[in-house]
Order: C-alpha cells, then sequence, then structure tokens
C-alpha cells in the first residue's frame, strides 16, 4: 500500500473545499484545513477525526505570501511534505463594470490567482522532490463569461491559463495540474448571490435548474468526487484539463 499521502485545500471552512477536505480524508489522505480563521476550519478537522481521518487546521490568508509560506512549512512539520494541493479559496465581488471598484477588481484577483500562485509555488518543491504531485484548482463556468462579474470570470478564466501552464512545466516531475470548473453550485456564496439579487434561495434555484439538464443543482460532494478523481493516483496520466462539473455541457 503507498504511503498516506498529505494534501492542502484552501477555502475549507465550509462549502466546496470542506465537501472536499471530507472525501480526501475519506479516500486515506491527510488534510490540511486552511481558511482565513482557524477556529472556523475546527469543526472540520473534527468531522475528519470523528471518521477516522487525519487532518489539521491552519489559519492563513491565500493571498499574503508570508501568511502562505508559513502554511506550508506548518503543514510540512505536523502532517508531512503535500504533495496534493486543492486551491479552491474564493471570494465574490460582483458588479457590473461601471460600478467596479479597483478595490473589487485586486480582491477577486488576490484570492483567486495570487493565492494559486503562492500555494503552488510553495508546494511544487515538496511534489518535485516526491517524485509526484497533484494540484487541481477551482475555476468556475463564470470563465465563459458572466454579467456582473468581470472580475471573477477573469480570474477563474485566468485559473485555466495558469493550470495549463503548471501541467506544461511540471509534469516531468510526475505532477499533474487540473482545473474544475463548477456550474451551480449549493454554498454560501450562492446564498450570497442570491441575496444581492433580492431573490429567496429557493426562487433563485428553480431560476437556475432551468438551465441544468440533470435538473438539479450540484451539491459540495459533486465537485469533492471530481477532485478525488484527479487527485488519485490512477489519474497520473490526465493533465491541463478543465473539467466543466455543472450538470450538463459548457465550453
Ligand atoms: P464559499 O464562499 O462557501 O467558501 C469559500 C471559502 O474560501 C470560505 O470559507 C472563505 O473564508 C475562504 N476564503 C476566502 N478568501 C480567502 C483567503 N484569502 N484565504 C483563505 N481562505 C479564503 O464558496 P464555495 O461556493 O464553497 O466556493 C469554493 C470555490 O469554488 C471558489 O473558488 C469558488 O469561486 C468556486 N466556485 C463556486 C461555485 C458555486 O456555485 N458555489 C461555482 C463555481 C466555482
Amino acid at each position: 500500500m503507498t504511503a498516506q499521502r498529505i494534501a492542502i485545500v484552501t477555502g475549507a471552512a465550509r462549502g466546496i473545499g470542506a465537501g472536499v477536505a471530507e472525501r480526501l480524508a475519506k479516500d486515506n489522505v491527510a488534510v490540511a484545513v486552511i481558511d482565513l480563521d482557524e477556529a472556523a476550519c475546527k469543526p472540520v478537522v473534527e468531522r475528519i477525526e470523528a471518521a477516522g481521518g487525519r487532518a489539521i487546521a491552519i489559519g492563513a490568508d491565500v493571498a499574503d505570501e508570508t501568511a502562505v509560506e508559513n502554511a506550508v512549512e506548518r503543514v510540512v512539520e505536523e502532517l508531512g511534505a503535500p504533495t496534493v494541493l486543492v486551491n479552491n479559496a474564493g471570494i465574490i465581488r460582483d458588479n457590473l463594470l461601471f460600478k467596479m471598484t479597483v478595490s473589487d477588481w485586486d480582491a477577486v484577483m488576490g484570492v483567486h490567482l495570487r493565492g494559486a500562485f503562492l500555494l503552488s509555488r510553495a508546494c511544487q518543491k515538496h511534489m518535485v522532490d516526491a517524485g509526484f504531485g497533484r494540484i487541481i484548482n477551482l475555476s468556475s463556468t463564470s470563465a465563459l463569461g458572466n454579467r456582473g462579474q468581470a472580475n471573477y470570470s477573469a480570474a477563474k478564466a485566468g485559473v485555466q491559463g495558469f493550470t495549463k501552464t503548471l501541467a506544461l512545466e511540471l509534469g516531468r516531475f510526475g505532477i499533474t495540474a487540473n482545473a474544475i470548473a463548477p456550474g451551480f453550485i449549493e454554498t454560501e456564496m450562492t446564498h450570497a448571490t442570491a441575496e444581492r439579487m433580492g431573490l429567496d434561495f429557493e426562487e433563485f434555484k428553480a431560476y437556475g435548474v432551468k438551465d441544468i439538464p440533470v435538473g438539479r443543482v450540484g451539491l459540495p460532494a459533486d465537485i469533492a468526487a471530481a477532485v478525488a478523481f484527479f487527485a488519485s493516483e490512477e489519474a497520473g496520466f490526465v493533465s491541463g484539463q478543465v473539467l466543466y462539473v455543472a450538470g450538463g455541457p459548457k465550453a
């Protein structure tokens, strides 16, 4: 049996990240649950431990270079060298272009792009040393364009280019890089979107479902299943891909 792998999942205190952390733990991966507030990560760690898994909670802002370096060091000391990285932390600061502020633009770029870059750079040496690595970045169907999300769609399209470049640079070291582009997933982020649009969540959901061929919205577990595949040993020949997990075709 292979030794237990160590994963970092960012933005894992809730939503998709929490679902991914719990799924990887179930697949015998030790997980560093990273989010802005360490205390908020604790319930996820407790759930993983209660199910027999191994996890630690770390508070760090993924857009902060020193915080990221320190977080990865803590992972190495407390769990071991990370060879699976899921760049999931994300924020939305939606507005139509003419109302979008520079700080809303910068904040979104900071978390999605700078964050994925800083984590990937800090983890790659551990993956190179191990001759094995799995980098999985969260993009979005918004990468194809979405009204009110000039900042977010640009960042999520950027994540796809970033992923493909990592695949090219790191493939020779046994490291794959793939992106997952979710459609409508029920989390606090989509609840916030409904609120911003002045819609009741059930109303917002019904409106979204009309355009989803499988006839339902997604759940964090739907994304976690795709992450589990990309993170697996057997996915070593799949790299530089963008997988739309949206209940129907997108491209
Ligand atoms: P969420 O808002 O429920 O959770 C995001 C988590 O990221 C939060 O716990 C938040 O504290 C954390 N976070 C934010 N900024 C951070 C920072 N600077 N450093 C560390 N952690 C930070 O969002 P959700 O829905 O779980 O989204 C997860 C990822 O999936 C995001 O990248 C999002 O853009 C993406 N996504 C979500 C979709 C959806 O429908 N919910 C659709 C497509 C993509």
